[in-house]
């Protein structure tokens, strides 16, 4: 079986929760991989093995090839009762253990046991090494999948309800994501708390510059934001003092936004620090070249350095002749 769903969508919780409720008392083993630059050699086999003990654990202590390991979990798994083989987070799976997978997904239905694989789809990219071993595993006639998907408002409303925190904004502002729901929740406050920004930032570590920029350009635009804007958002011909030729047949309803380099400095260090992004050098290029492009351009720009949220909407209104409604 395969529990699929992004990172804090609730794969593990789910599997202690199927674990607890195994009255019939088949014998449960647990392995998880780490998020580690060098994975260490059949990690979660190895957790594998020093709760199984007997043969597996001296082939995995001696280091022994995947074909190796492979055949003593398999002999393992037959001669003992019914077993339920829970092996966690692949996406950070070793190459040994991605191989010893592979071979148990030959045999598996051949053995008294339910191996339960769990890992983010949304971390895999095309190439990944785990896609090809889940390959092998598609032949298997019991193979069923559980793709989880974020709580829903209704289930953000029961557990947001007893701490009278408003459930539409929780999910505004979650997504849905359980994990990032829970700290919220249990912060108590209107604030993202630093656990959800240390987890948002470490995942957002490793993606490539073109992927990085794509996020921040989500990140500051609502949600939903029309395809043809991010488009010409994080279009490198954003780094010219002219506009994104995205942009130029709606250049009427255009209002540049500038800032001063140095308070772009403080904010971006509150989100980065340490980073290049966040140097004042760096602050200072993207300013200038904006607001280059603003003066080419011939936009209506405004600097927000000290201006508040309702004085930028109430100018742009100006700007534009736009008619404001008080409900
Ligand atoms: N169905 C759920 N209802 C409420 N909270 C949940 C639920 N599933 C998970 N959580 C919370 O979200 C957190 C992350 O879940 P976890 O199972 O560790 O996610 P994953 O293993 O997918 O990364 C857990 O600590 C738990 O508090
Ligand atoms: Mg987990």
């Amino acid at each position: 079986m395969f529990v699929t769903g992004e990172a804090g969508v609730g794969k593990t919780s789910l599997l202690r929760r199927f674990c607890a409720e195994q009255h019939d008392a088949p014998r449960l083993v647990w392995g998880a991989c780490d998020p580690l630059f060098t994975p260490r050699p059949l990690g979660p086999l190895v957790d594998v093995a020093e709760a199984t003990g007997g043969e597996l654990l001296h082939v995995v202590d001696e280091g022994a090839k995947p074909q190796a390991v492979a055949a003593a979990l398999i002999r393992e798994l037959a001669v003992r009762g019914p077993t339920v083989l829970v092996l966690e987070d692949l996406q950070w799976a070793d190459e040994a253990t991605l191989d010893v997978i592979a071979l148990l997904g030959r045999k598996i239905e051949t053995v008294p046991a339910l191996a339960v694989l769990t890992y983010r789809d949304d971390e895999l990219d095309r190439r990944h090494p785990l896609r090809i071993v889940l390959g092998g595993f598609a032949r298997a006639r019991a193979l069923r999948r559980v793709d989880l998907t974020p709580l829903s408002r209704d289930a953000l409303a029961r557990l947001a309800e007893p701490r009278g925190i408003d459930a539409d904004e929780l999910y505004r502002r979650t997504g849905g994501n359980p994990f990032f729901a829970t700290e919220v929740l249990a912060a108590g406050d209107a604030e993202v708390p630093a656990t959800v920004r240390e987890a948002v930032l470490a995942r957002a570590a490793s993606l490539s510059p073109q992927a990085e920029a794509l996020l921040e350009a989500v990140a500051v635009a609502p949600p939903h934001v029309p395809l043809w804007l991010l488009e010409a958002l994080t279009e490198d011909d954003l780094d010219g003092d002219r506009l994104p030729k995205k942009l130029q047949p709606h250049r009427r309803k255009l209002f540049g936004l500038t800032i001063d380099p140095v308070r772009l400095q403080q904010i971006r260090t509150e989100r980065k620090p340490g980073s290049r992004y966040a140097t004042l050098e760096q602050c200072k290029k993207e300013v200038a070249l904006a607001e280059e492009m603003f003066r080419i351009e011939r936009l209506p720009a405004l600097s927000t350095t000290h201006t508040s949220i309702e004085e930028i909407a109430s100018k742009v209104l100006a700007q534009f002749g736009i008619q404001k409604h008080m409900f």
